[in-house]
């Protein structure tokens, strides 16, 4: 059993208790001092002499950083620690036509670096989102990004009409969900199939960006970034979880009980770069969003040094809601020491040899 006074607990949904490791996250960086009695610091406030705010498929963020689809709900439980205005923007939860329960738990097992879940989509539904919560994110100056997940394209498009009237910043279309039986990783995993829900997509969300999430679980990720570009995506993101599996030697279940789940957290981080590099190499011109184990400023940099405009947090928030917070501000760090004025400067300037 793990020593719960060391860690971190994070009420999420109600079927879940998610327990990540003090250190799960890897890095000196992302085990902030403690004060007695408190379980995460604030950070300080600091301020750089560089430009923060980046573009990504035409929306301004007025930072590189975004927090990670469904690793941050709607922003409620996480406003309580911040202004979500200090983020560039916020990934919601994944939505879907109709409201979700998501998969039977246990749902989330931690792993030496990072976690396995399979929530499996639970929300609320998109007219519930835009009722409820859109109103609630716009009292706050970020972007806005709607994560979508469909069975069929027409789902997808149905969607993007509805989130494009309500007026979202950009929409995420999530074709790499592993958590879920109907469409899900299907679409993700074939080009042609990406393409047909990317061109769906594009047609229904009016002027509103269309940024398409890409599954790492895959041979050549190219080959879909190529198929989705094609069929019109303003942006891509990568990457969502790799699939995996944990299982108990005593009662030889599987931990999760779908059997397998996504794999997030500092384990992915280089398939994450490697991946993004990968992309950006193919299709140059191609905005990316780039994610996959982003715990501190130096992480996120490698994200954008191989090619991204911008990047999202995700696990890393479950051990430190500040974590956001942390990667903007090292991030910018970086930057100012290697004498840049903007951020953006450091996308796609690796030296391969
Ligand atoms: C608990 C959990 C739920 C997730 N839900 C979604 C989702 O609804 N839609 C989506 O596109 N990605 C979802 N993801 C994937 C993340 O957005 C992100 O792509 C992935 O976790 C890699 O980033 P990270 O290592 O920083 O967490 C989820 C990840 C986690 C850990």
């Amino acid at each position: 059993m793990p020593d719960r006074k060391k860690f971190v607990y994070l009420p999420k949904a109600k079927n879940d208790f998610v327990v990540i490791g003090r250190g799960a996250a890897g890095s000196p960086e992302q085990e902030p001092p403690r004060a007695p009695g408190s379980r995460v610091v604030r950070p300080k406030k600091r301020s750089f002499a560089v430009d923060q705010s980046v573009t990504l498929a035409g929306v301004r963020l007025k930072n590189p950083v975004v927090v990670a689809s469904g690793t941050f709900g709607f922003g409620r439980e996480y406003g309580e620690f911040y202004d979500l205005s200090e983020l560039g923007g916020i990934c919601c939860k994944g939505l879907t036509l109709h409201r979700r329960e998501g998969n039977p738990p246990p749902r989330i097992a931690e792993t030496p670096m990072g976690i396995l879940n399979s929530v499996g989509l639970q929300n609320p539904g998109v007219d519930a989102f835009i009722a409820h919560e859109l109103p609630e994110l716009r009292r706050h100056d970020l972007a806005v990004i709607a994560n979508i997940s469909g069975n069929t394209p027409e789902e997808y498009g149905i969607m993007c009409e509805k989130l494009s009237d309500a007026g979202v910043d950009l929409i995420e279309v999530n074709i790499s969900c592993p958590n879920v039986k109907a469409g899900g990783l299907a679409y993700g995993t074939r080009p042609e199939l990406a393409a047909e829900v990317t061109s769906v997509a594009k047609a229904h969300a009016g002027k509103t960006p269309v940024m398409v999430k890409l599954s790492p679980n895959v041979t050549d990720i190219t080959e879909i970034a190529r198929a989705v570009a094609g069929a019109g995506a303003d942006a891509l993101s990568l990457i969502n979880t790799l699939r995996g599996m944990r299982i108990d030697v005593n009662t030889r279940r599987p931990i999760l009980k779908m059997n397998t789940g996504g794999l997030s957290g500092p384990a992915v981080l280089p398939v994450a770069v490697r991946m993004v590099w990968e992309v950006h190499n193919a299709l140059p011109g191609m905005p990316i969003l780039g994610m996959g184990g982003v715990a501190k400023g130096e992480d996120a940099a490698q994200l954008m040094l191989a090619g991204a405009s911008a990047v999202a947090v995700g696990t890393a928030c479950f051990a430190d809601p500040y974590a956001p917070i942390r990667v903007r501000d090292g991030l910018a760090e970086i930057a100012q020491r290697q004498g840049l004025d903007k951020v953006s400067a450091l996308t796609g300037a690796v030296k391969p040899w």
